[in-house]
């Protein structure tokens, strides 16, 4: 708990406390962590793996609203406002989590005001990431939905190399899809003619960016 950011001004003594009323689960991958509508009664804080929060149709087409990773959290919505899950949250891998019950959580945040401003702060964060999102999906056609997603997640998980940057494919086509509101085909096919033209290469598990600036003019 230590080396979360959520509880780094928490002292010993404090995390201690903290433990008593954390307990540990684990999901396999692809399981439902829980379902849009359910009543939340818990807190989650991700110890390892990763989850998806997805809204789905009654067809079953998928929107993916957010990957969460190691250290983040959700499930704080429903305990705010009282009012049911906001989403449906599935395990992409096996991922083990903490998770605090209502009232346990709520009375941290009373006893802990630097606890309930970093909570604000990453809300605040995914509203701004949300607003993004709305704006990516009100103006721009799928390729600029595809280069605008590739320039993100390069910015926030992408790694150096000599060519250019490196981004890691954690999901299939599909998720990549369901990101921004594009058919799976169709990423498919802009990616390749991205790759065509240079801009990008395409490996089994990731893709190199190599001219991040042609992609930023494709926004
Ligand atoms: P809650 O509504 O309790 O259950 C679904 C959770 O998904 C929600 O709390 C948040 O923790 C999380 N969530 C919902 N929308 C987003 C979003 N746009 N970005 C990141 N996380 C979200």
């Amino acid at each position: 708990l230590k080396n979360v950011p959520l509880f780094e001004d928490f002292s010993d003594d404090e995390l201690e406390k903290l433990l008593l009323i954390c307990k540990e689960k684990s999901y396999p991958k692809d399981s439902i962590i829980f379902q849009k509508e359910d009543p939340g009664n818990f807190f989650f804080l991700i110890c390892s793996g990763r989850v998806k929060v997805i809204i789905e149709t009654e067809e079953g087409k998928e929107g993916i609203l957010a990957i969460l990773y190691p250290t983040e959290f959700f499930g704080e919505m429903s305990l705010l406002d009282g009012e049911p899950r906001s989403a449906t949250v599935v395990a992409l891998e096996e991922t083990n989590v903490i998770i605090i019950e209502r009232n346990e959580f709520l009375s941290l945040l009373y006893k802990h005001p630097e606890l309930a401003l970093k909570i604000l702060k990453t809300l605040s964060l995914r509203l701004r990431k949300a607003n993004r999102q709305i704006e990516t999906l009100m103006f721009l056609d799928a390729s600029g939905r595809i280069a605008r997603l590739l320039i993100d997640i390069a910015r926030d998980r992408g790694k150096k190399v000599d060519e250019g940057v490196l981004i890691d494919l954690e999901f299939t086509r599909q998720e990549l899809g369901n990101l921004i509101g594009v058919s799976r085909e169709t990423t498919i096919r802009i990616l390749k003619s991205f790759e065509e033209e240079g801009i990008l290469s395409i490996e089994r598990n990731h893709i190199i960016i190599k001219d991040i600036k042609e992609l930023e003019r494709r926004v």
